[in-house]
């Protein structure tokens, strides 16, 4: 399967969005970061923005969720017409009932692991997930460095599938570049997420491919 690249809009320039948005015909995904200042240390952006971002792209909108409560958040988003919702492991008590909640929506479910969190504490709920989002940085900010440990995360995640005859697919996200792409994508992963690289380059379209190895 083709890597699928997932642009973080969190380093665009939201004086431009627009544009940022028209520079981005490459990606395949758009990843929306919404930090709520509890969860993680920073506040990003909310509905309101979202609603714009839907208005400006048809390509499949990607909310991660670094919230404290994000039960209350399916709804909302799923109104504005997202296609793929991740919430944190360690922020929820019934992530069973949540996937099922988002997946309902006819929305693809996702639980995101910080990289001090084990693939173990997914074991029961891997069947039901339509992927796992690998944090390769500590979430909150971009342009962070790339944790290394999340190669051997991936490929675990990856055995894993292969051995359970599981379909979920594997995102990454933080710290991918031009120099450790190609890494991340013999672990296993799917879906790479990029900001820094993407935004802080002149040709998005050429970042991008980049990183997909093309
Ligand atoms: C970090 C966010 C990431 C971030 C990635 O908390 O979840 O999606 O935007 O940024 P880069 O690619 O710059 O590490
Ligand atoms: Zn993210």
């Amino acid at each position: 399967m083709n890597t699928k690249i997932a642009a973080s809009v969190l380093s665009a320039d939201f004086s431009h969005l627009a544009d940022e948005l028209r520079r981005l015909q490459s990606t395949d995904i758009i990843h929306l970061d919404l930090m709520d200042g509890h969860f993680v240390p920073n506040l990003s952006f909310g509905y309101p923005l979202v609603s714009c971002i839907r208005s400006l792209t048809e390509k499949p909108l990607d909310a991660h969720l670094m919230v404290t409560n994000p039960e209350s958040y399916v709804e909302p988003l799923a109104k504005i017409g997202i296609q793929w919702l991740s919430f944190h492991q360690e922020t929820v008590y019934h992530s069973h009932r949540l996937v099922q909640e988002i997946k309902a929506h006819k929305i693809k479910a996702g639980i995101a692991l910080n990289p001090a969190t084990a693939i173990a504490t997914l074991d029961a709920i891997l069947p039901e997930l339509d992927f796992v989002l690998v944090m390769s940085v500590n979430p909150g900010y971009s342009a962070q460095s790339f944790i290394p440990s999340a190669i051997d995360k991936i490929r675990s995640l990856a055995r894993i599938r292969e051995s359970q005859k599981l379909n979920f697919q594997i995102e990454v996200d933080g710290g991918v570049n031009g120099g450790n792409c190609a890494a991340i994508r013999a672990a296993g992963a799917d879906i790479l997420v990029s900001a820094s690289h993407i935004f802080g380059s002149q040709d998005y379209d050429l970042a991008i491919n980049t990183l997909k190895g093309i």
